[in-house]
C-alpha cells in the first residue's frame, strides 16, 4: 500500500515498510494481531530469501511476485514529457498472455503532490521527481499480480504501472520554471500523453478490454484522465476506471481550517491547472476544482470508487494535520485508530459521513460502482493482502478483487457500503510509527 511519499515496492522495500507499518487486525485478541504481524514479517523474510538466494520454496503457496523492468519514454525531450527534474518518465510493462493478450490494465502510481518550488526541489532528488532514482525493476502485486490465486480476473492481462514524477497527478503542462539556477518541469499531462501513445503502439490500440486504475494521487489522476483513456480505445471495447484511495475530501480539519483546499490551491497555481479544469464552476476557488467531488461531475465513462471510510492518509493530512493540532492531542489516534478516544471517533464518523455525502451523486449512476469499507488504510488494490487473499478485508463476504471483478465484467451491480468502524473484523488497519509524508 504505497504511502504517498515513500518509495514504492522494490525487492527490499516491503520488509522495511512492514517493519514500520504494523498491520493490525481489529476485532481479534491482541495475540492474534501479534501473530499476524509476525506471520507478515516471516512472509517478508521468506520473499527476501527467495530473491537473494533464489531459493525455490517447496511450500508453493508463497510465490514471489514478478519483477518487471522500467522502460523510459523514448523521445521524451522532444515531446517535452519530462519529470520534475527534466529526466525522462517511465513505466513498467508486463505482457499479457492467453485470454488476456488483448486486455490492458494500467495503473497510475501515487505519491502526494508538491505545492511550491521548495518541496518540488526536494522531489527532484527522489523517485517521485526523477527517473534517475527510480528502481530498475519493481514487484507486481495485488491488482498487478500475474498469479491467478491473488488476482483472479486480471492476472493474465497486459499490465502497466506508470511511474509518478510530475508532482500534480499527471495534470500539469507549463513551460519551464527557473529558480536559483534550477529548472523545474511541470509536465504531467504530457507524460500521460506520451506514455499512452507508446502503449497504443505496443498493442493497446487493439484492446478488447481496458482498465485504468491508480492509487492515491494516482487515484485522483484516474478520475482526471478516465474519459481521455476511453477515447484512446476502440469503440467496441469494454473500458472502465478504478480509483483507489483517491477520493480526497474538501473538509474542515479539527481546527476548522480548509487545509487540503489551500494545499490544492497551491498545487493548482504552481502547475497552472486552472486551465485544465476549464469546465469547473468559476465561482469556486481554484483548489476546489482539483477535488474528485468536482472532477467526477464531468466524467462520462464508468468509474469504480474504492475508498476506505477512514482513509489513513486523509485522516492524517486533511482531518488532523499537525499544524492544526498544536497540543498533539491527536498524535496517537492519527497513527492508530484503535487509540482514538470516543470524542475523536465521533469526529472520524463525521469524516465518514462527509465521504458519503460527497459520493451521493455518483451513487445514482447505474453503471458506476463503489466499495467503501470501514478500515483505516490507504490504497488497497496493490497489496495482495488487501486486494485478494483468504484474510483480505471483506464487505458482504466479498474481497475487493471479487467486487471489482464482478463490477468490471457486469456480473452484478456493486455498491458496497460497510457499517461504521469498528464493525468490520476483516479490516487490515494500519498502525504507524510516524505519519505518511505528504
Ligand atoms: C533559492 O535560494 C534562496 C536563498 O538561498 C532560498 O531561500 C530558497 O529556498 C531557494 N529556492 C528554492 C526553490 O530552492
Ligand atoms: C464467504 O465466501 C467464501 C469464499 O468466497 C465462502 O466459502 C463462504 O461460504 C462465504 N461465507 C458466507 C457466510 O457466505
Amino acid at each position: 500500500m504505497a504511502p504517498p511519499s515513500s518509495p514504492p515496492s522494490s525487492a527490499s522495500a516491503p520488509i522495511s515498510r512492514h517493519l514500520r507499518l504494523w498491520l493490525r487486525r481489529r476485532g481479534r485478541a491482541g495475540a492474534a494481531g501479534a501473530t499476524f504481524a509476525v506471520a507478515l514479517l516471516a512472509a517478508a523474510l521468506l520473499l527476501t530469501l527467495s530473491y537473494y538466494a533464489s531459493v525455490a520454496s517447496d511450500s508453493s503457496s508463497v510465490r514471489s511476485p514478478a519483477l518487471v523492468g522500467l522502460t523510459l519514454v523514448s523521445g521524451a525531450q522532444e515531446k517535452g514529457a519530462l519529470c520534475l527534474d527534466g529526466s525522462a518518465p517511465g513505466y513498467h510493462l508486463q505482457r499479457g498472455s492467453g485470454t488476456g493478450s488483448h486486455s490492458w490494465l494500467i495503473h497510475l502510481e501515487g505519491g502526494g503532490w508538491c505545492r511550491n518550488l521548495k518541496s518540488c526541489a526536494s522531489r527532484q532528488r527522489s523517485i517521485l521527481g526523477s527517473s534517475r532514482y527510480m528502481e530498475r525493476q519493481i514487484e507486481f502485486t495485488g491488482i498487478l499480480s500475474d498469479d491467478k490465486s491473488q488476482n483472479p480476473d486480471f492476472y493474465n492481462w497486459n499490465k502497466v504501472k506508470i511511474r509518478y514524477c510530475d508532482g500534480a497527478s499527471f495534470s500539469g503542462d507549463v513551460r519551464d520554471e527557473l529558480q536559483n539556477g534550477t529548472r523545474f518541469f511541470f509536465r504531467g499531462q504530457r507524460i500521460w500523453e506520451a506514455v499512452m501513445n507508446e502503449l497504443v503502439f505496443k498493442g493497446m490500440r487493439k484492446a478488447k478490454q481496458a482498465f485504468l486504475t491508480g492509487c492515491s494521487a494516482g487515484g485522483l489522476a484516474t478520475y482526471i484522465h478516465c474519459d481521455a483513456f476511453r477515447a484512446l480505445l476502440p469503440k467496441d471495447s469494454r473500458v472502465k476506471c478504478l480509483a483507489d484511495g483517491g477520493f480526497f475530501l474538501d473538509v474542515e480539519d479539527i481546527a476548522g481550517k480548509r487545509t487540503m483546499r489551500s494545499f490544492y490551491s497551491d498545487v493548482v497555481r504552481l502547475q497552472g491547472l486552472r486551465e485544465k479544469f476549464s469546465n469547473c464552476n468559476s465561482n469556486l476557488e481554484p483548489g476546489q476544482c482539483f477535488f474528485p467531488r468536482e472532477v467526477v461531475k464531468h466524467i462520462v465513462n464508468p468509474v469504480f470508487i474504492l475508498n476506505p471510510a477512514y482513509d489513513a492518509w486523509q485522516v492524517q493530512h486533511a482531518l488532523t494535520p499537525e499544524s492544526s493540532d498544536p497540543h498533539h492531542s491527536w498524535l496517537d489516534c492519527r497513527l492508530d485508530i484503535a487509540k482514538c478516544s470516543s470524542e475523536q471517533l465521533e469526529i472520524l464518523q463525521g469524516f465518514r459521513k462527509e465521504l458519503h455525502a460527497a459520493i451521493s451523486e455518483v451513487k445514482q449512476k447505474r453503471d458506476w460502482g463503489f466499495y467503501i469499507n470501514s478500515c483505516f488504510v490507504h490504497c488497497q488494490s496493490l497489496n495482495s493482502l488487501t486486494w485478494h487473499s483468504p484474510t483480505s478485508p471483506r464487505v458482504n463476504n466479498k474481497s475487493i478483487a471479487e467486487a471489482v471483478g464482478d463490477w468490471f465484467f457486469d456480473r452484478r451491480e456493486v455498491k458496497e457500503i460497510d457499517c461504521e468502524y469498528p464493525c468490520n473484523p476483516t479490516c487490515h488497519n494500519l498502525a504507524f510509527v510516524k505519519p505518511f509524508k505528504i
